[in-house]
């Protein structure tokens, strides 16, 4: 196998679970600007911190790699909301199907794991949105809250991290399987 890690992280995140994972499988790690030194691998293992449903980077990514329709990619998204929330999970892979092609997102094996936040370290755009979505989701009637309404409000203007370490070994179980 010729296989790789790529990244796609504002806040380090995703950056710390890649690195980490590149670590116990011996694979290189790059940050996702740097796709084209990769562009010969055969398997992709892609962690993108989640931006308003979006994975950091990835659309970018897989349009800049001529080959990325016949390579193995597995696809690890980093975000606030629960993970183990099956409507979380649901809109995620909804949105991920639009951002890549067709038949990218059909071969894709796709893991969820949860990241952080430190309002303390946001850019301004980004604290001035989640301000917005707070305010917004705070006055939601629990019929109407998701996995997300309920993280940007529990977690709103303070520093969690729910980075774990032991999440990474059932997407290397799936690496090591054909
Ligand atoms: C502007 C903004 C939008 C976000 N949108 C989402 C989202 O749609 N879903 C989610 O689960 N987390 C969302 N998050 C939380 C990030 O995904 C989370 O902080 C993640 O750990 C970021 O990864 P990074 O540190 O590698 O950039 C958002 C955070 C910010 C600042």
């Amino acid at each position: 196998m010729r296989g790789a890690v790529l990244y796609g992280s504002c806040y380090g995140t995703a950056q710390k679970y890649a690195e980490r994972f590149a670590r116990e499988t011996g694979l290189p790690c790059l940050p996702c600007e740097q796709a084209g030194d990769v562009r010969d691998a055969d398997t992709l293992v892609y962690f993108g911190g989640l931006y308003a449903g979006g994975v950091l980077g990835l659309s970018k990514t897989i349009r800049s790699l001529p080959n990325a329709a016949n390579m193995r990619l597995l696809i690890v998204t980093v975000g606030l909301a629960d993970p183990q929330d099956p409507v979380n999970v649901q809109n995620i892979r909804t949105a991920l199907k639009k951002q890549l092609p067709q038949e990218v997102f059909a071969r894709a094996q796709i893991f969820h794991l949860r990241g952080g936040i430190d309002y303390a370290r946001l850019s301004r755009g980004h604290r001035a949105m989640m301000a917005l979505l707070y305010h917004h989701d705070k006055r939601l009637p629990p019929e109407k809250q998701s996995a997300e309404s309920r993280a940007i409000v529990e977690t709103y203007n303070s520093k969690v991290d729910f980075f774990d370490a032991q999440a990474l070994d059932v997407i290397r179980r799936a690496l090591e399987t054909a």
